[in-house]
């Protein structure tokens, strides 16, 4: 039998409604949505976004699948030797199968390892990617920031695997995307503050989703526990129309 086909659909950064047509279109089409959850106990965010938009198809499977959030290969490794048993099973029957990401499928998402080994593990398996908004471009919506502008160049870091390197990269680039923010918050706000740019720095968690919150004044948050969905975004270029970090002020979703 021909192997069937892998969907990497990207669901978005939060809102529903920022779901594409075509990711809709895949997940009331495929005979198994893959839903990939750090834990049994915790609801998939990605399944949390587009559960509305998946009609009732009793012949479609939901195959829930735990990863836990780990770099930890004695952790990972078990996870991912049941993910391709249970999707090999059903690739290998012919089947179609979505695969769900926060965001886009491409940008620093799980998916990434699948799509890696899929080729080798199932050759001849068809892969398709169904690319979405991101939180690379949610968060600047929300805070009405310019990404890039004219010769502007922009970099992105998952700041929690290092920082060594962000000094020369704020010296280096116009707009700085700082991912994976939660556990080094105080270190980044202390070089932003050395390299003068906690005024140009703005905080963005659960862009777009439920709890969205906005906060301009990093030094409020400097020894919370933040949000895993958050960024923290640095627009070196003084630009008019975007929620300038003035005070203290925490903006909250739907609050202009
Ligand atoms: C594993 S990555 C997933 C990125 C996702 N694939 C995308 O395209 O945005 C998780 C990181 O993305 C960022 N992130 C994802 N969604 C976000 C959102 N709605 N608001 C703010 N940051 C978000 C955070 O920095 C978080 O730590």
């Amino acid at each position: 039998m021909k192997n069937g086909k892998i969907y990497g659909v990207g669901v978005g950064p939060g809102d529903p409604e920022l779901m594409t047509l075509r990711a809709v279109d895949v997940l009331n089409q495929v005979d198994v949505i893959v839903i990939p959850q750090s834990s049994k106990y915790i609801k998939s965010v990605a399944w949390r976004i587009a559960e509305s938009h998946v009609g009732d198809h009793p012949e479609q499977e939901k195959l829930f699948l735990t990863f836990p959030m780990s770099k930890d290969p004695e952790k990972t490794g078990p996870a991912w030797e049941t993910a391709f048993r249970e999707i090999g099973e059903r690739v290998q029957n012919g089947k179609s199968l979505a695969f769900i990401s926060e965001g886009d499928p491409l940008f620093y998402s799980t998916f990434i390892y699948l799509l890696n080994q899929a080729e080798k593990k199932w050759p001849g398996c068809e892969v398709e990617i169904i690319p979405a908004v991101s939180s690379l471009t949610a968060v600047p919506a929300v805070i009405r920031t310019p990404i890039a502008d004219g010769l502007e160049r922009i970099a992105v870091l998952p700041a929690s695997y290092g920082l060594e390197d962000l000094r020369t990269i704020l010296d280096l680039f116009d707009t700085v995307f700082l991912m994976k923010v939660t556990p080094v918050m105080a270190e980044i706000i202390d070089i932003l503050t050395e390299k003068g740019l906690l005024n140009r720095s703005v905080y963005v968690s659960r862009a777009t989703m439920d709890g969205q919150s906005i906060v301009t004044d990093l030094n409020l948050i400097k020894n919370d526990k933040c949000d895993y969905f958050s960024m923290i975004m640095v627009s070196k270029k003084e630009r008019s129309g975007k929620i300038v970090p003035d005070h203290h002020k925490l903006i909250f979703a739907g609050e202009k």
